[in-house]
């Protein structure tokens, strides 16, 4: 079962599922945008309604009896300074793409608890590991992924159920476009030419982005199909390198003040 199915890597991964042999669910907000195909379930599911999320699970076990393997891949981006995103619009961010995941993995665990199996498969960011100017709102809603499914790894383990955290670099998706893309309106003079600069810089990137979202779809099957799927995967080269320099940034800061660190406890 996969969201976000009718634009972007939504399509690639329902398209390598189909490939796979899995009979698949795609999900989207108008799913009449998304071709039929043999083994397909196509239904309607706004990730941010959470009534949506449970006739759209409801519609998947009616047709197939099981949901094996779910993708939290719907998302967009709200970019801006923080100053000059409106608090409306940092909110509607978090509403997508964190409460998003939460109310379809809501929905699809009571069936993955039932059968004793299952994999929560969650396209984060690396903006979800290292955050960076312009995005944070996007980050914080990843961040927030991130500690979800770590948090909730455990919690559903016993039942037989796994979790994996994708983290994509820059692929070539409609994530640029102004389909998916909100720029903060220019608010603050202070901020004026950053974000004329940084608006032109991001526009300009649509389209020339480095991934083939093809070959992450084909990489995450292979994945999903492995005995041991990953908790968190670097998705392409780019974003190799930000989970490295996250993993040296944070022992250089776990370490940088050690004997300040460690003296804090109660004398007695
Ligand atoms: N492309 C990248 O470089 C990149 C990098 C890191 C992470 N990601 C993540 O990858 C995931 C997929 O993004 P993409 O690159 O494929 O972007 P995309 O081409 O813009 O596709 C986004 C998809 O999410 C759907 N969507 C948005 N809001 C929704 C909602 N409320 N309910 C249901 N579906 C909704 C869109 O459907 P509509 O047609 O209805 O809008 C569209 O199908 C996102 O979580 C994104 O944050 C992408």
């Amino acid at each position: 079962m996969i969201t976000g199915a009718a634009r972007g890597m939504g399509v690639d991964i329902t398209q390598a599922a189909l490939a796979a042999g899995y009979a698949v669910v795609a999900t989207g907000r108008d799913p009449a945008k998304i071709p039929p195909a043999k083994n397909l379930l196509t239904v309607r599911l706004d990730v941010t309604d959470p009534a949506s999320a449970q006739s759209a699970v409801q519609a998947a076990v009616d047709r197939f009896g099981s949901i094996d393997v779910l993708v939290n891949n719907a998302g967009n981006f709200v970019a801006g300074f923080f100053e000059e995103i409106t608090p409306a619009d940092f909110r509607a961010q978090v509403e997508t793409n964190l409460f998003g995941p939460l109310n379809v993995t809501r929905a699809v665990l009571p069936i993955m608890r039932a059968q004793r199996s299952g994999l929560i498969v969650t396209i984060s960011s690396t903006a979800g590991i290292t955050g960076q100017e312009f995005c944070t709102a996007y980050a914080a809603a990843k961040f927030g992924l991130e500690g979800w499914a770590e948090s909730l790894t455990p919690e559903v383990a016993p039942y037989g159920i796994r979790t994996m955290l994708v983290e994509p670099g820059f692929f070539r998706t409609d994530l640029l476009t102004p389909q998916s893309t909100t720029y903060a309106a220019p608010a603050i003079d202070d901020y004026a030419e950053r974000t004329r600069q940084t608006v032109t810089a991001w526009t300009a990137m649509n389209g020339l982005q480095g991934g083939d979202p093809a070959k992450l779809a084909t990489a995450l099957l292979t994945l999903i199909n492995s005995d041991a799927p990953p908790l968190r995967w670097a998705a392409g080269t780019d974003a190799l390198k930000v989970l490295e320099d996250k993993a040296h940034t944070l022992l250089h800061q776990a370490t940088a003040h050690r004997a300040l660190s460690s003296s804090l406890a109660h004398t007695a």
